[in-house]
């Protein structure tokens, strides 16, 4: 690994996924979406969890405090069925909410799917890293991801992490006009 890349966990919480009865689509998604539009060094760090909040918990931990991720990204659990927990996992775990990333994924979804509503996705930071919920399904992986993003790199910087950027032709990164730029 790069000395200076920044880490990114990538968690799909999925009970079949985890039991390899269903091939993860989710992780693989948020990855490929992640190696397309950042431009700066990022290493990927990939886990696969079953819809257990103890697990997601342990996992989101380990990735913020031993793993030293700057950024979480989960993929599922966020529906009201009554295995969905990774929010109330994400909840316990996080010092701090950020409420506003619920907020404007549902609001863009909205556009996509009247069934937005039903995520419960959620967002919060844990020491230096920022976690964040996405649904499942690989299109709302997209939508939300595209929301959310720009605000992402400024969100870090903020948090005293690494300094991430994107192809501006993709997407560009938001950064008010006093903040650095390398
Ligand atoms: N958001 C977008 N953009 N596109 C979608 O297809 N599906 C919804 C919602 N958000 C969806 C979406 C549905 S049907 C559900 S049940 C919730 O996300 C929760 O999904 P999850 O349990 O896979 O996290």
């Amino acid at each position: 690994m790069e000395a200076n890349s920044a880490r990114i966990g990538i968690v799909t919480v999925s009970d079949r996924a985890s039991r390899g009865e269903y091939e993860d689509r989710g992780g693989p998604t948020v990855h490929a979406w992640l190696q397309k539009h950042l431009s700066s060094a990022w290493e990927p760090v990939r886990r696969v969890v079953p819809d257990d909040r103890r697990e997601i918990e342990a996992c989101l931990q380990e990735l913020a405090d031993q793993v030293g991720c700057c950024l979480v990204v989960t993929t599922g659990g966020t529906g009201p069925a009554a295995r969905d927990v990774t929010p109330e996992a994400t909840e316990s775990v996080c010092e701090r909410a950020m409420p506003g990333f619920g907020e404007l994924m549902r609001s863009v979804s909205l556009q996509a799917v009247p069934t937005a509503i039903l995520s419960r996705q959620t967002a919060g930071t844990r020491g230096g890293c920022l976690i964040f919920n996405l649904p499942g399904n690989p299109a709302a992986i997209e939508d939300c991801l595209k929301a959310v993003f720009p605000a992402v790199p400024y969100c870090i910087e903020l948090m005293d992490g690494p300094y991430l950027d994107t192809h501006p032709e993709l997407m560009s990164a938001f950064r008010p006009k006093h903040a650095k730029q390398l």
